[in-house]
């Protein structure tokens, strides 16, 4: 039977106290893994995902070892990148987002964690489009993003620490960023393209944890696409 971790991963009232009030110090120390009793960032924007992730999940852009899908979410779904990071295999590699390798309807969920930016930008909308065909209806999308500040600050942070202590956290920096992704993206982009990909009902939840300078923003294919497709048309009318 599959165990679904990521229960053993769910924070505590206390521990998200704790992370709470030390959240400057795990914003500037960058520490990958929970340590000395605090939870480390990437850990916790998991966590947030996970909360709002059911079933059979594609994460979109996982990165390194695929850890969303193996840690939080009992390996159950599908994680997929661009780039062949350490821990991937071939089943992992997708050269091109925007064509997804799978059936209409096959997930209950997608999750874009802290990457739609990456997404160069002419490809936005198209791998927004093509999440929406592999998701079953009444399925939904979750989007991770910082806050502008934060994002450029731990991007240049991360970066510089690679150079300074010699290590390789930094994932952009491995792959080489091409010049049409970006640090960040504000909520009126997401928004407008979420709902030109047809997602309905979005809402922003901001990472309390993380005094609300990251956020994720769910959305939903409706159950009944064709009932908003004919709302949509009477409402253009
Ligand atoms: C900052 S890392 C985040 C990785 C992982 N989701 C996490 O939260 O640790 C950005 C990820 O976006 C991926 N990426 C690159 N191009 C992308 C695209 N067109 N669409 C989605 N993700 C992309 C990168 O390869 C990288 O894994």
């Amino acid at each position: 039977m599959t165990t679904d971790r990521r229960e053993m991963k769910r924070r505590s009232g206390g521990q998200q106290l704790l992370d709470f009030f030390f959240f400057p110090l795990r914003a500037v120390t960058l520490f990958h893994d929970d340590r000395w009793g605090l939870s480390c960032l990437a850990s916790e924007r998991f966590d947030y995902v996970a909360r709002e992730v059911r079933g059979q999940c594609l994460d979109v852009g996982c990165g390194r070892h695929n850890r969303f899908l193996m840690d939080y979410r009992g390996g159950n779904g599908q994680g997929i990148d661009i780039f062949a990071y350490e821990g991937l295999a071939p089943e992992n590699i997708v050269p091109d987002l925007t064509q997804l390798p799978f059936a209409d309807a096959t997930f209950d969920s997608v999750t874009f964690i802290a990457n739609l930016n990456h997404c160069p930008e002419p490809d936005r909308d198209a791998e927004l489009r093509d999440s929406w065909r592999v998701l079953k209806p009444g399925g939904n999308i979750i989007i991770t993003m910082g806050h502008p500040v934060a994002e450029i600050l731990v991007h240049k942070l991360v970066w510089a620490y690679d150079k300074i202590f010699r290590t390789n956290y930094d994932m952009d920096n491995e792959r080489g960023m091409h010049e049409d992704e970006d640090y960040y993206l504000l909520d009126g982009e997401i928004l407008d393209r979420l709902a030109r990909a047809k997602f309905v009902k979005v809402r922003k939840k901001y990472f309390v944890t993380q005094w609300g300078l990251n956020h994720l923003f769910v959305g939903w294919k409706p159950e009944d696409e064709g009932a908003v497709v004919g709302r949509a048309n009477a409402e253009t009318r």
